[in-house]
């Protein structure tokens, strides 16, 4: 169940009848073109069946052996080089997007991917398999300047799990010459996280970029992304489901808005900042004391705060700034449950948020074209954690 810790879940038997996914210990970085769907043809409720899909071939943007950023529209070269301004330690500009307006930007927002070290969640959900046929569906989605997943990464915390949704995120961001950004999530594990993802700001070739806050026991980090800069915070509480932001990691959080970025400013973190009064088992796994944050956000550049974490997608406000949950990739929260059970069900989302245009910040919601989207992997009631029918 996407809301309990590992440490506290009930075993749940999963509906969905899965495939594992081998998660060497060192994962070489996938093809850049090629996505195996293997796992994902061999799962239950499939229209393909017989497990023997033939890997699919994605539509290479970026040709081997061309420079990060490729195709160079501003003849000026590649990447910027370090020190080249005031922002050089984290500045990043996307060649191929460099010769658009600095106040235009779009972000793909990925979350929730929960992948093992073995490969399905705890449910049996593969989210390897989901993630890879959520980025292939995405393929034609034009004019990105970054790719975030905001926690929830490793289903167990595991670096194995975290190196295998890096791997997927980077052919992705490879091929297009853009920035990966990931936080952590309370599934997450900050060891396992930062083994596999550093401080969580990747080039497109997987280097670091921007630079990690000095706040003790957070892996919090900002970066600036084509005159965009993102924040990623750390709202993880070992053991705990809810998320929070302690003092210093909020002061942090000031001092890096205190002066405007070129083209605003995102703010990333798991667990949403907003209060989900009608859902009460989500209302209960939400940021602690959203208002905090809320305050150091007031006044600023942020355009919007992007969470994960619900499964779930959903808008609200925290202060004067919107806050979106973009839909979970291994798994989504299905609504039309009775009201006092949990389901969760197939099929991957993510959203598309343009930024700087007249009716920005604008959220657009995608999904994965899985023939078993809908399929229900548990029934749960949230009271007592245990599992249960629909009927009951
Ligand atoms: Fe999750
Ligand atoms: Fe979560």
């Amino acid at each position: 169940m996407p809301f309990l810790a590992a440490a506290t879940a009930l075993t749940v038997a999963a509906t969905a009848v899965v495939s594992a996914v081998a998660v060497p210990e060192t994962l070489p970085k996938a093809s850049a073109s090629t996505f195996s769907l293997q796992g994902w043809a061999t799962q239950g409720g499939g229209t393909s069946g017989g497990g023997s899909a033939s890997p699919v071939t994605v539509p290479r943007l970026r040709p081997a052996g061309a420079p990060v950023g490729w195709p160079d529209t501003t003849g000026e070269g590649g990447r910027e080089p370090p020190g080249s301004d005031s922002r050089a330690s984290t500045a990043w500009v996307p060649e191929a997007t460099k010769s658009r307006s600095l106040v235009v930007h779009r972000v793909l927002h990925l979350s929730d991917t929960h992948v093992s070290r073995t490969g399905p969640d705890e449910d049996g959900v593969d989210g390897l398999a989901a993630l890879q046929q959520l980025l292939y569906d995405v393929r034609y989605e034009p004019a990105l300047d970054l790719v975030v997943v905001s926690g929830d990464i490793a289903d167990d915390g595991s670096k194995e799990g975290c190196l295998a949704v890096r791997s997927a995120v980077s052919s992705f961001a490879a091929d297009r010459g853009i920035p990966q950004i990931y936080s952590t999530g309370n599934h997450d594990r900050r060891e396992g996280f930062e083994a596999a993802l550093g401080w969580g700001h990747l080039d497109p070739d997987g280097a670091p970029i921007g630079r990690r806050a000095q706040v003790d026991g957070v892996i919090a980090a900002v970066s600036e992304i084509n005159g965009l800069r993102v924040i990623t915070l750390d709202s993880l509480v070992p053991g705990e489901t809810h998320g929070a932001l302690g003092r210093d990691q909020l002061d942090w959080l000031a001092a890096e808005l205190a002066a405007p970025a070129p083209g605003g400013s995102i703010v990333v973190l798991h667990h949403p900042p907003i209060s989900v009064d009608a859902i009460p088992y989500m209302k209960s796994v939400v940021l602690q004391e959203p208002a905090a944050l809320g305050d150091v956000l007031a006044g600023t550049d942020v355009h919007a705060v992007l969470c994960g974490h619900l499964h779930h997608q959903l808008s609200g406000m925290v202060g004067e700034k919107p806050v979106w949950a973009t839909p979970g990739v291994v798994t989504r929260i299905d609504l039309t449950a009775p009201s006092a059970l949990a389901r969760g069900v197939l099929g991957a989302g993510a959203t598309v948020i343009d930024l700087g245009g007249p009716s920005s910040p604008m959220f657009h919601t995608l999904h994965a074209r899985d023939p078993r989207a809908g399929s229900e992997v548990y029934v749960y009631d949230p009271l007592t954690g245990e599992e249960t029918t629909e009927s009951s």
